[in-house]
């Protein structure tokens, strides 16, 4: 068995877009990966996709980024700028568990810190069996808890949201409730589907924890990252801070430039399901190990210039080229969260004041705004327990108003 890394655009995108080649990153993580989208191949994840499709919409992105998030955001900041201070990752959770609550359709009836707590506690044991491949921590410490997570998160928000949603669509099927007034949520149009797409109780559960990780993890990272990046900035440039709080276009730029080099896993792991070819000619075969390195495509000097390495938001794209490069992938696995975190990349005709900036684009645009700059005292802490390049700690002062 041999294996083949690609390290460019073009070769991550002929890697990513064969369809031969299967999802072979999460198999560690089985407790919660086992089944769920990421995890599927063929027919089968061409009809789960194709389901939770009528979730991702992008009309449906806009409305929640202008009516839902703002809301969401400023309840969820509010604890944190009364106290004047803040963990950048701690608190990313925290905006983001509500972000992926809402799309993976997990309820959250009391809004109270207790049950944000319980939550919290159990999205970030899946992260971490989800993304084992790269824990450094002792792998079976980390599935026995998921699995103690899984159960917590069964009782007290899986079984009491699917219930919910079960009497909706019953009472939808009775004709006393409109499609409009079903919950718009992955489990909802899973539930209405569920013998159609072979779903079981235990794939139906992993499903949801598997959207309420891949969302909340990713954007957090993303989020800190960012901002990692746009206070050096502006350190490094005076005035910086009042010109991205006035140019909300420019500001999305410097975040998809932080995006580029931060993808939320640096590789994509595929193995060849069958004798395979990838671009023209690399002849694959059956078992072959396929590395898709997102993290070396997005910094190719070819595409992204001399200076690919560096954070430089005023760097030229060429066409074609996505700002943020792979980091959302590409082919039959591609994000469905991309436009919702990323927004829409603005062309020539955009308007500042018609255009979806996406999530991690107004999470950091109210960081800023609320004044938030590194504590001098506490300085940022990588994470120890994964090999992915993430902070485990960032903590910034803010002003309390
Ligand atoms: C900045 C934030 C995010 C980044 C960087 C990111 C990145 C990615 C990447 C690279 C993949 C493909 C992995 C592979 O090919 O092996 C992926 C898949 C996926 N993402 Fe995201 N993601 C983000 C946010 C979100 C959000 C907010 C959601 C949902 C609310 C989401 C839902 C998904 C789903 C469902 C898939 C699986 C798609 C499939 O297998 O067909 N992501 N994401």
């Amino acid at each position: 068995m041999s294996e083949h890394v690609f390290s460019t655009v073009r070769g991550v995108q002929d890697a990513l877009r064969n369809t031969d080649l299967e999802q072979s990153m999460y198999k560690a993580g089985a407790i919660i990966m086992d089944d769920v989208l990421l995890t599927l191949h063929g027919a089968e994840h061409h009809k789960r996709r194709t389901a939770a499709f009528k979730v991702f919409g992008r009309g449906y992105f806009r409305y929640y980024e202008r009516e839902v998030f703002p809301a969401t955001l400023s309840r969820t900041l509010e604890p944190f700028l009364a106290r004047g201070s803040a963990d950048l990752i701690d608190c990313g959770y925290r905006v983001t568990l509500n972000l992926t609550a809402d799309f993976a359709g997990i309820d959250r009836p009391e809004q109270s810190p207790a049950e944000t707590e319980a939550l919290l506690y159990c999205v970030k044991r899946f992260s971490e069996a989800a993304t084992l491949f790269h824990s450094t921590r002792d792998h079976a410490e980390v599935i026995r808890d998921a699995a103690a997570a899984l159960a917590e998160f069964d009782t007290r928000f899986f079984a009491p949201s699917r219930l919910r949603r079960e009497e909706a669509l019953a009472r939808f099927a009775a004709g006393t409730l409109t499609e409009e007034e079903l919950p718009r949520d992955v489990l909802t149009v899973l539930l209405r589907s569920y013998a159609e797409l072979g779903l079981t109780p235990e794939i139906l559960r992993r499903e949801i924890a598997f959207y309420m990780q891949a969302g909340a993890h990713s954007t957090a990272n993303s989020t800190v990252h960012a901002m990692h990046h746009i206070l050096d900035w502006c350190d490094a440039h005076p005035g910086s801070r009042e010109a991205l709080l006035a140019d909300r276009l420019l500001l999305q730029r410097f975040v998809h430039e932080s995006l580029r080099l931060h993808p939320a896993s640096p590789v994509a792991r595929r193995s060849a399901g069958c004798p395979t070819r990838i671009g023209a000619q690399l002849e694959v075969a059956t078992g072959d190990d396929v590395i898709a390195d997102i993290h070396s495509a997005n910094r190719e000097t070819a595409v992204f210039g001399e200076d690919a390495a560096v954070f430089n938001p005023y760097r030229t794209i060429p066409a074609g080229v996505w700002p943020f490069g792979l980091t959302f992938g590409f082919g039959m696995h591609a994000c469905m969260g991309r436009d919702l975190d990323g927004g829409v990349v603005p062309r020539a005709d955009t308007r500042a004041d018609d255009h979806q900036y996406g999530i991690v684009m107004l999470f950091v645009e109210s960081l800023l705004r609320h004044g938030a700059r590194r504590d001098p005292s506490h300085p940022p802490v990588p994470d120890a327990n994964t090999a992915r390049p993430n902070w485990g700690r960032y903590p910034v002062l803010l002003d309390s108003p």
